[in-house]
């Protein structure tokens, strides 16, 4: 009895002193293992005397309970110290400043973007949105695009199964609002818009930018007031400006802008930059505004081209392409 006692107390001292989880499971082998010092014991008891039995096997099975929870509970002790030190060794600090410390520019056609549309709302534009994918109302009927009409041909729109479209202009945008609001009023949309065209100068996914204003009195002249403050201030330059007789259906008359761009040689040569005229009675009336008492202007310009001439990019898919030395120019 002594030694059971004596042993449980050397145990005790040796499981409580073991460092590592290698070391208990040495310590557990050689205690309750199958050539272990309790295991002896329990062994011994066949050849004792069966009044000495009983008393000696119930302290050899406590002392083997006794020595098996010590184990258990330093073996819980040294798991966590082992979780605690993985943690500790682990650990990220989240807080650290980023090791590269280079920061994404805005990418120059959301520059351009913000740029246009801070300069029209100084002149009192409202900003205006609607959805990329349409209908072939908003996007053709209501700007007086007739079934069968040749100006969509213009457009190589992609088509869904359903008839719906990705709009192949912002112009949809001018319907929506026209819509909801009575005028007078005037607005900008910027969105993308698609075309099946691809090329130096054509994306199938580029971005416009829309503008309108209704009113009782406005003219042709305000349009051409307008467009020339917006151009020079975008640019920061005085330019000749041209208006050229165009066509597009929802406008009438309808123009094109063209802009006198001198190069760094000294030479100059026109460029166009814009559509634009003066809304079409048909496009008022199928938005339910009295042709006969309002009348307004619109125009419509490529995001993409502006950025261009701004920036001198001349192919259009490098803002496209994300390509990190293009686009860090841009910081
Ligand atoms: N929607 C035309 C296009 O995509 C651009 C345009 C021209 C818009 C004249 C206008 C406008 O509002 O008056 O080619």
């Amino acid at each position: 009895m002594s030694d059971i006692a004596s042993l449980v107390a050397s145990a005790t001292a040796q499981i409580d002193a073991a460092d590592s989880i290698e070391a208990l499971e040495a310590q557990r082998v050689q205690l309750l293992g199958k050539q272990g010092q309790i295991t002896g014991l329990l062994k011994e008891l066949g050849s004792m005397a069966a009044d000495q039995r009983k008393a000696a096997g119930e302290a050899v099975n406590r002392a083997k309970d006794e020595i098996g929870t010590r184990i258990a509970a330093r073996r819980e002790q040294l798991e966590q110290a082992v979780l605690a030190a993985r943690l500790s060794s682990e650990r990220l600090d989240v807080t650290l400043p980023g090791r590269n410390g280079s920061r994404a520019p805005m990418h120059p056609i959301s520059r351009t973007s913000e740029r246009i549309a801070e300069i029209f709302a100084r002149m009192g534009y409202e900003l205006a949105d609607g959805p990329e994918i349409e209908d072939d109302w908003h996007n053709f009927e209501a700007l007086n695009f007739p079934p069968h009409h040749p100006a969509r041909a213009m457009h190589d729109t992609f088509y869904f199964p359903d008839g719906r479209l990705l709009r192949t202009h912002t112009s949809p945008v001018q319907v929506r609002y026209m819509r909801e609001r009575k005028p007078p009023f005037r607005m900008i949309a910027i969105g993308k818009v698609y075309r099946s065209d691809s090329d130096q100068t054509h994306s199938p996914m580029f971005h416009q930018m829309e503008g309108l204003l209704i009113d009782e009195t406005s003219s042709f002249a305000d349009l051409k007031g307008t467009l020339k403050q917006f151009v020079d201030t975008f640019f920061e330059r005085d330019f000749a400006m041209r208006f050229r007789p165009s066509y597009f259906p929802f406008t009438e008359p309808s123009a094109e802008v063209d802009i006198r761009w001198e190069q760094p040689d000294g030479s100059a040569r026109w460029l166009e930059v814009l559509g634009c005229g003066m809304v079409h009675p048909n496009v008022l009336r199928q938005c339910g505004i009295d042709p006969e008492r309002y009348s307004g202007f619109a125009f419509g310009i490529g995001i993409e081209r502006f950025a261009m001439l701004r920036y001198g990019v001349n192919d259009l898919r490098a803002f496209f392409e994300n390509d990190l030395r293009f686009l860090r120019q841009f910081a």
